[in-house]
């Protein structure tokens, strides 16, 4: 593991090793705890270099707050990140991050900096932070064109920087996909943070009640209760009993907008900031009321389309058949009589393109696929389209539009959907994750008895197997949507396994897992 702290050392050694590999950035202010670490652990999963960075932002800290108190340990922070296997660490000085532009001590600065827009940083802790999320909105920036990371992975707990963070990056065309990664909890229930480090005993014991409170407007929110008053009141009176605690604010608003809600329609993000003596800890939970997502992933002649369509109606979720998109962009592109070596006119065209999936009976799996309300659902099956599918599919601004209209879909939930990255790219919050493998023997088993049922030319199990193989390596290495299995996956083998076999056992870790989400 290499150590950097100055930003030529950090850019020669990216220039040398990142060509064609992912690189992944963690952001971070050092004194690494178990939420840290979950950060690490799934971005060592999802890229092939992973950069943590640990510098306590002398921007995002207000005059009296605690920059000078935070707990700096570089020492451990570097063991744990050898441990989890991160390739460098870049660890800054101020002056060398922000030359001579910052002032000594309090506000006015000579530096560019990044302004949040107002509605998103004058709520919640900005209201009490003044200049807090315009100081990481900067930090950010610098760190993401200096690294240029294909992902950069934050905490959920930290939900109003996440969100900011997220609208950053899209207002600014930024090229990086921000991973949000769950809250991480000691036992109690208490979430990691660095501040941890200034509670007493006695208010450590005390603190959890913030989890607590926030847990019991969720029961109260599944069964059934969506107003503002009633769930911040829930929170309050759990709180009310609770020893030690100034509460700061009690908030509901919407997760991606952070725009106060009078009622939860979709999710709801309920937000608590408290002190514990001198120390400040926040906490949130998001409310959500939507259908489950089952994302399945798995590399070829796993059986997941298969798979994938009877789960969807087992279930009654809708199959989110995303090959059937990139076929009704592929008619779209024939019928333009656009060239398909012509990826910017390709592009236009995906982004001006609305497809629309429906079944007419959600139970039923036939879906009817429309394109720009011109229904498709037998033309994209020409030999025509599926000679030129996988071309398009390969253009990098095909593939971003699609998956943003994915996600579209995935806002009301009630789908199942099957790739190589829908559990950790376009449904990373997804319910259920099944990573469906099959030993290449099988595969290759399976993929000969398809080609003698469909009195095609024989192909030696060997080569078969050696295909496989490769396809393997080609899949999950390749620059756009690699195979990748998400680190909240659940593994299942299906040697030996049947197809209604391998339903079911989806079916039922969906009981089992899902059971705890309200209907839609
Ligand atoms: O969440 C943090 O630790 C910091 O706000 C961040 C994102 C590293 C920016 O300094």
């Amino acid at each position: 593991m290499r150590l950097f702290t100055t930003t030529a050392g950090l850019r020669c050694y990216l220039e040398r090793y990142r060509s064609g590999t992912d690189v992944g950035l963690i952001p971070t202010m050092g004194a690494l705890h178990a939420g840290h670490l979950s950060l690490m652990e799934r971005a060592r999963q999802e890229n092939t270099i992973v950069i943590v960075s640990i510098f306590v932002n002398p921007l995002q800290f207000g005059p009296t707050e605690d920059f000078q108190h935070y707990p700096r340990q570089l020492e451990e922070d570097q063991q744990l990140c050898k441990q989890l296997g991160i390739d460098a660490i870049f660890a800054p000085t101020a002056v060398e991050f922000y030359g001579n532009h910052l002032p000594k001590s309090g506000s006015g600065t000579n530096l560019s900096q990044v302004i949040p827009p107002a509605a998103m940083t004058s709520v919640l802790c900005g209201r009490f932070r003044p200049g807090h999320f315009q100081g990481v909105a900067t930090v950010v920036t610098k760190l993401l064109n200096l690294v240029q990371p294909q992902r950069a992975y934050f905490g959920q707990k930290d939900a109003q920087q996440l969100a900011i963070i997220r609208r950053l990056v899209a207002d600014l065309n930024m090229p990086v996909t921000i991973v949000g990664c769950p809250t991480v909890r000691e036992e109690s229930g208490l979430a990691y943070s660095s501040r941890n480090q200034y509670l007493t005993q006695t208010q450590k014991a005390h603190a959890p009640v913030m989890f607590r409170a926030l847990q019991q407007a969720q029961a109260v929110f599944l069964a059934g209760e969506r107003d503002r008053i009633t769930l911040i009141e829930t929170v309050k009176s759990e709180l009310a009993v609770a020893k030690g605690i100034q509460v700061e604010y009690i908030e509901l608003v919407h997760p991606t907008t952070l725009i106060p809600l009078e009622q939860v329609e979709d999710s709801g993000l309920l937000v608590i900031a408290a002190r514990f003596g001198s120390t400040r800890l926040i906490d949130n939970i998001v409310l959500r009321y939507r259908k489950p997502i089952v994302a399945i992933d798995g590399p070829a002649g796993a059986g997941k389309s298969t798979v994938t369509r009877q789960v969807a109606q087992k279930l009654g979720l809708m199959h989110l058949d995303t090959g059937a998109m990139y076929r009704a962009l592929t008619w779209r592109v024939l019928e333009a009589r656009i060239a398909l070596d012509d990826e910017p006119a390709i592009a236009e065209l995906a982004s001006q393109s609305q497809i629309y999936l429906t079944t007419d009976n959600v139970a039923d799996t036939a879906v009817r696929v429309l394109i720009d309300g011109e229904d498709v659902t037998q033309a994209i099956r020409t030999q025509e389209v599926t000679k030129n599918v996988s071309a398009i599919a390969a253009v990098p601004a095909v593939r971003c539009e699609l998956v943003k209209q994915q996600q579209r879909w995935g806002c009301k939930g009630g789908i199942v959907a099957e790739g190589r990255d829908i559990g950790t790219h376009v449904f990373p919050d997804a319910e259920l994750k099944i990573f469906l493998t099959a030993s290449v023997q099988e595969r290759a088993r399976r993929r000969h008895q398809d080609l003698k049922d469909q009195k095609q030319e024989e192909v030696s199990l060997e080569q078969l197997e050696r295909d496989i193989q490769q396809r393997d390596i080609r899949d999950s290495t390749r620059a756009l949507a690699p195979l990748c299995k998400a680190a909240d996956a659940i593994e299942l083998n299906t040697d030996g396994l049947t197809i209604p076999e391998v339903t079911e056992r989806i079916v039922s870790l969906y009981h089992q897992k899902v059971s705890a989400v309200p209907a839609g």
